[in-house]
């Protein structure tokens, strides 16, 4: 990676921003969390930190509060479980303090207050509108807190933020974290140093959420398997009858022009060869499976892949020496449509001699849904962000990183 990383700063006795992505979901009253992966995985980042006599100051957006307080979006639940994961992580009780706002005052009190290897956690940056409009002098203000920036949240690095991207212009150089330098590491291998062949596997429902990846992925990958709803539109594209089927009748151009392209350049372009179909969109919906030669009959709908098209994805699978996959196969929250998905998400971690990389929110709970996370090498943060990484675009949060070698003096 070509970014500086917070390994090479001196954090001793420092106020540390350090952005990190927060953005957990929580039950309905914002009252209790509900998955902390997010938390967990920055706890290399502010043990080290930690260790090195830090003092750290952390920040975060929750949900979509629209530029103002409310009450459910509060980051104030994170301080518990930051403790307790901490606890647990380090061995020893650490001090974790909760400003009630970002800015202002009683932020500027509490972060000069703050002593070497405590924590202090701000207020939801999203409830100041200057956060998302990337404000510079709400900027300087967050910059104001600290001696030194460094960036974590690769959840948000594609969102040119006042907390991401300002910020950088007014402190003396910004610093990738562990995990933000693990993202980058494990997707930018994959994408531009695969070891080949190279598969990647597509899912959800829409052909326009994804249409950006596969384009960027057909200058790259050997194999292209899709799968989930999207795959209807490129099955109705090559003349096939999908009964009511979900399709998006403006991108059936979209997508012949994906095939067309992936025929010149002799990727593999899998579809499903056959179906579990559903009269209703419904849990216990009546079901058949079809071959991909039949025609789905009017109104009913594929919602899952079959059999054949397991066997045939994971002999790809099987045989690859780089994975990216995002999107689900079918309808897996759905037991009678999650086969498709849980067996796709089996092959992908038989396979160990591959780099296998799993983001995109649906398929990381698929994944851990079907109990095989632990096998995967790595399991993006990102949801958004991972997607935009993949479609080749530059994440703002990441270009605004100082680079390697120019930080040296702000270290
Ligand atoms: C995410 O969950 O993808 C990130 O935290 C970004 O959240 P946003 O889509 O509300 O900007």
């Amino acid at each position: 990676m070509s970014k500086l990383s917070i390994r090479s700063l001196d954090l001793k006795d420092k106020r540390l921003f350090l952005r990190v992505d927060f953005n957990v979901p929580l039950s309905e009253d914002g009252s209790e969390i509900l998955d902390d992966t997010r938390i967990r995985e920055t706890l290399p980042t502010l043990e080290f930190a930690l260790r090195r006599h830090a003092k750290l100051i952390l920040a975060s957006h929750l949900g979509r509060p629209k530029g103002k307080p409310v009450a459910k979006y509060s980051l104030r639940p994170v301080v518990d479980r930051l403790r307790a994961l901490l606890d647990r992580a380090l061995g020893q009780s650490v001090n974790v303090a909760f400003s009630p706002d970002c800015v202002g005052e009683v932020a500027r009190e509490m972060s000069q207050q703050l002593e070497s290897g405590q924590i202090l956690l701000l207020e939801n940056l999203r409830f100041h509108p200057e956060e998302e409009a990337n404000d510079p002098g709400f900027s300087r203000e967050l910059a104001g807190l600290c001696e030194i920036y460094a960036n974590d949240a690769f959840g948000s690095a594609h969102r040119a933020h006042a907390s991401t991207e300002g910020i950088t212009h007014f402190v003396p150089a910004a610093a990738a974290g562990l995990l933000m330098e693990k993202e980058l590491t494990f997707l930018g291998k994959a994408l531009q140093s695969p070891e080949k062949p190279f598969v990647a596997i597509l899912g959800g429902a829409k052909v326009s959420d994804k249409i950006g990846v596969i384009d960027n992925l057909l200058r790259k990958v050997d194999a292209l398997l899709i799968g989930g709803g999207m795959a209807y539109t490129f099955l109705k594209a090559k003349g096939q009858e999908i009964g009511g089927s979900l399709l998006e009748a403006d991108k059936l151009d979209v997508a012949r022009a994906a095939l067309s392209s992936a025929e010149q350049r002799g990727v593999r372009f899998l579809l499903p060869v056959d179906h579990v179909v559903a009269d209703r969109f419904a849990r216990d919906a009546k079901t058949r499976l079809i071959s991909g030669t039949e025609p789905v009959p009017p109104g009913w709908m594929g919602l899952d892949i079959g059999p054949a098209t397991v066997e045939l994805f994971t002999r790809e699978i099987a045989g690859a020496r780089t994975i990216v996959w995002n999107g689900p196969m079918g309808v897996f929250e759905m037991p009678a449509f999650a086969n498709g998905t849980m067996r796709i998400a089996a092959a992908v971690a038989e396979n160990q001699a591959a780099l296998s990389v799993v983001g995109g929110g649906d398929s990381v709970s698929a994944i851990r849904q079907s109990g095989v996370a632990a096998h995967i090498k790595h399991i993006s943060t990102g949801g958004g962000a991972s997607l935009e990484f993949l479609e080749g675009k530059a994440l703002p949060g990441v270009a605004a990183l100082t680079e390697a070698g120019d930080g040296a003096s702000a270290a």
